[in-house]
């Protein structure tokens, strides 16, 4: 067997963490005999000074070919007037979750054996973010009036559909179903977001009706930042929508050891385009080029890519030799980059 793997490196530490993720990919296929065939896009920030392409219609024709995508970070130097702000963020990271249909941004949150975690008791933390990818305030349908005038005004419009809520939640509660516990949690702002936060609300109960074994709570999304810091253990499954999900997951991340370690999935579940995989944190442009990063989230990434082409024992691999690695670390950020992506790769060859 093989995959066909589009590599987008991307901005700053994104080209150091992806080159460990994919010494370690290499590493677990090869003695697998499961064959990687990689082909890297050289977008980003570089890119679009020397092209003015962010993300063109035939480098998204190419895109949809590849059986998964490994995506590094993107996001200019701050400081960098030759780039607009956000303008790599939205036209090459959004357009793809967008246009691949990326539905479910999967987000573990788990404190690994040994690592310290801010938190001076947080206790067994595992649990799993499912935040909706490709509707709410991200689909930048606002607009702005009298701009530049006092009297300017700027709309942001958060997109929320009955098909859109329906398949994350319904995502959401089948995971649920499969974990031991058995506990969905639907964070929202219901009692200020009338609209949209309503339409969550009565899809939840009413794909509720067809999981009775599932449990669900229900959180107000500030009230669940006090939960996130005082009580993470509470948490098995959470559902929200893309812009809580996205200052959750950093959260979740700080929590459980620092977002070197946290990893996501940009999963179409309907498999109608190939799903995207890469790490929570950015291009952290203050480390980059310093071998400072830590690959871990890439690595693991890359683990739930694994996972998503029905390879699991190949991911699991990955994420016992991660939990060997960071237990014996035990203080994060204390090698450089390529000797973490060696030492987690060793352990597998
Ligand atoms: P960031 O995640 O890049 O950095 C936040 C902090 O975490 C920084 O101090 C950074 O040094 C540290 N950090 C991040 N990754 C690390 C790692 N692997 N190991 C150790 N430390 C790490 O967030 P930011 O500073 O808000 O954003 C920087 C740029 O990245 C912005 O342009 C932003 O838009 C972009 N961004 C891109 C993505 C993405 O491509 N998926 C995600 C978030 C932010
Ligand atoms: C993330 C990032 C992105 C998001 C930005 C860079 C568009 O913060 O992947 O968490 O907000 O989704
Ligand atoms: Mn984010």
């Amino acid at each position: 067997m093989s995959i066909d793997l589009a590599v987008i490196p991307g901005d700053g530490i994104g080209p150091e963490v992806i080159a460990e993720a994919l010494k370690v990919l290499r590493a677990v296929t090869g003695p697998a005999g499961v064959e990687l065939e990689l082909t890297e896009y050289a977008l980003g920030a570089q890119h679009w000074l020397e092209t003015g392409e962010t993300l063109s219609d035939e480098t998204l024709v190419k895109l949809r070919r590849h059986d998964a995508i490994l995506f590094g970070a993107v996001g200019a130097a701050p400081g960098d007037t030759r780039i607009p702000s956000g303008l790599i963020e939205r036209e090459l990271l959004l357009k793809i979750r967008f246009a691949l249909d990326h539905f479910v941004n999967l987000r573990p949150a788990k404190i690994y054996p040994g690592v310290p975690s801010p938190l001076a008791a947080p206790g067994k933390v595992d649990f799993v973010v499912v935040r909706e990818g490709t509707e709410g305030p991200y689909v930048g349908n606002g607009g702005v009036l009298r701009k530049g005038t006092d009297q300017e005004v700027a709309n942001e419009l958060s997109v929320n559909t009955a098909f859109g809520v329906q398949r994350v939640v319904r995502d959401a509660f089948r995971r649920a179903a499969l974990t031991d516990r058995k506990k969905l949690t639907y964070v929202h702002k219901h009692n200020v977001l009338v609209h949209s936060g309503h339409l969550w609300k009565r899809t939840v109960e009413a794909v509720a009706a067809d999981f009775p074994e599932v449990a669900v709570d229900y959180l107000h999304v500030d009230a669940a930042t006090i939960f996130f810091v005082t009580d993470p253990g509470r948490f098995d499954v959470i559902v929200t929508d893309n812009l809580f999900g996205d200052i959750l997951t950093d959260l979740a991340a700080a929590v459980t050891g620092g977002i070197g370690l946290a990893a996501s999935g940009n999963l179409n579940m309907d498999r109608t385009a190939p799903s995207m995989f890469e790490p929570v944190h950015g291009s952290a442009p203050d480390i980059a080029g310093q071998q400072k990063a830590d690959p871990t989230a890439a690595i693991l990434s890359a683990a739930l890519l694994l996972d998503h082409l029905e390879l699991p024992e190949l991911a699991a691999k990955i994420n016992a030799a991660v939990t060997a690695d960071v237990a014996e670390r035990g203080q994060l950020g204390v090698r450089p980059t390529s000797a973490i992506g060696d030492a987690i790769a060793a352990r597998l060859g």
